[in-house]
């Protein structure tokens, strides 16, 4: 989608004719009319880095589309907790939403942490930090020593139609800002890793268990799948884990749901509350380890490989279908 020239990214109208779904020629037409930086290379029309969150703001315009946001409750308005005023801020931003848990998750998350008083927390997948901050805010009421560990990519932000409409760079940095405006950089430790690497070193990264995994990353099933295997044995017993997105009906993703299905609800050796989630129901999973399951590693591996599964779904599964 970018090509570097001398050393400045820039984007190409054609690659964001594709991805936003608007005619190159519109995009082009907003480069023109509001007198936006744009280069020409080899005939394809580029436009700066710099100026691509106006070209963002301009085209969303022309097109009539428009920013939406959380609605912040009373509350949380009224909070003066440092915490309180920089999340109502970091809701004002327009890359936001919907990726951020909403207010009322948030707070039913932070009040989560305040009950079960987790030492170690580890977050996978914060964005810009806004479930980071929930998480740090119930570690600091209850005066915990805790910590949250939090994993991401933290790739640029850009929109994707029709509902990620804002723009940011380096959402580490934004991350980092807001947890200090927060007063919680003491509770916060952030990595830009991803989290197969955290998964598999974890030695390296904690030294000693979790107790509160909260997976909300790589939502498709091999994503949610690998985070699920990858840390959930190290997640200690009595601890809880909290999927987010577990309801594909409305949040299109079907990793969590699958985690549920296959090696949750019908075990013994978890607790399962699936609760519904305001203002969309996009769902979430607190899941208690009762005990450790050592077959489910095994159970893990050959879902994975699925090789049955595999030849099923090829013509030549067909023909054994019939055969076995
Ligand atoms: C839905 S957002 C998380 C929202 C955040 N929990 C909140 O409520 O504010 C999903 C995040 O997962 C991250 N992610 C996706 N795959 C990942 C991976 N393999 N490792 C680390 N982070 C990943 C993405 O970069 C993205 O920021």
């Amino acid at each position: 989608m970018t090509v570097l020239d001398e050393k400045e990214v820039l984007f190409s109208t054609k690659d964001l004719s594709q991805l936003f779904q608007v005619e190159q020629e519109d995009i082009i037409k907003v480069l023109t009319e509001k007198e936006l930086e744009q280069q020409s290379i080899n005939g394809e029309v580029y436009i700066k880095k710099d100026e691509f969150e106006n070209l963002i703001n301009e085209l969303w315009f022309s097109l009539g589309i428009s920013y939406q946001y959380y609605e912040i409750p009373e509350y949380l308005k009224n909070c003066t907790s440092p915490w309180a005023v920089t999340l109502v801020k970091m809701y004002q931003d327009k890359f936001t939403y919907p990726d951020s848990i909403s207010p009322e998750q948030g707070d039913y998350l932070r009040a989560l942490v305040c009950n079960v008083a987790p030492k170690n927390i580890l977050e996978i997948g914060c964005f810009t930090g806004v479930s980071t901050i929930w998480l740090a805010a119930g570690l600091e009421q209850i005066g915990s020593q805790g910590t949250v560990h939090s994993v991401d990519l933290f790739n640029d932000i850009i929109p994707l139609l029709p509902h990620h409409r804002g723009y940011l760079t380096n959402p580490l940095e934004y991350a980092q800002k807001s947890v200090d405006a927060a007063q919680l950089s003491h509770k916060v430790k952030f990595y830009k890793k991803n989290s197969k690497e955290v998964g598999g070193k974890i030695h390296e990264f904690l030294s000693e268990p979790i107790d509160f995994l909260f997976i909300d990353g790589d939502h498709t099933v091999e994503g949610c799948f690998n985070d699920f295997m990858l840390f959930y044995p190290h997640v200690s017993v009595g601890g809880y884990i909290v999927l987010h997105d577990i309801n594909p009906k409305y949040c299109g993703w079907y990793g969590p749901r699958y985690i549920i299905d296959k090696f949750i609800k019908k075990s013994p050796h978890f607790d399962l509350l699936e609760i519904r989630t305001n203002p969309v129901n996009y769902g979430m999973a607190v899941i208690r380890k009762l005990a450790e399951d050592r077959t489910l590693f095994l159970r893990g591996q050959l879902t994975k490989v699925g090789i049955w599964q595999r030849i099923k779904d090829k013509p030549l599964g067909n023909f054994l279908r019939k055969r076995f």
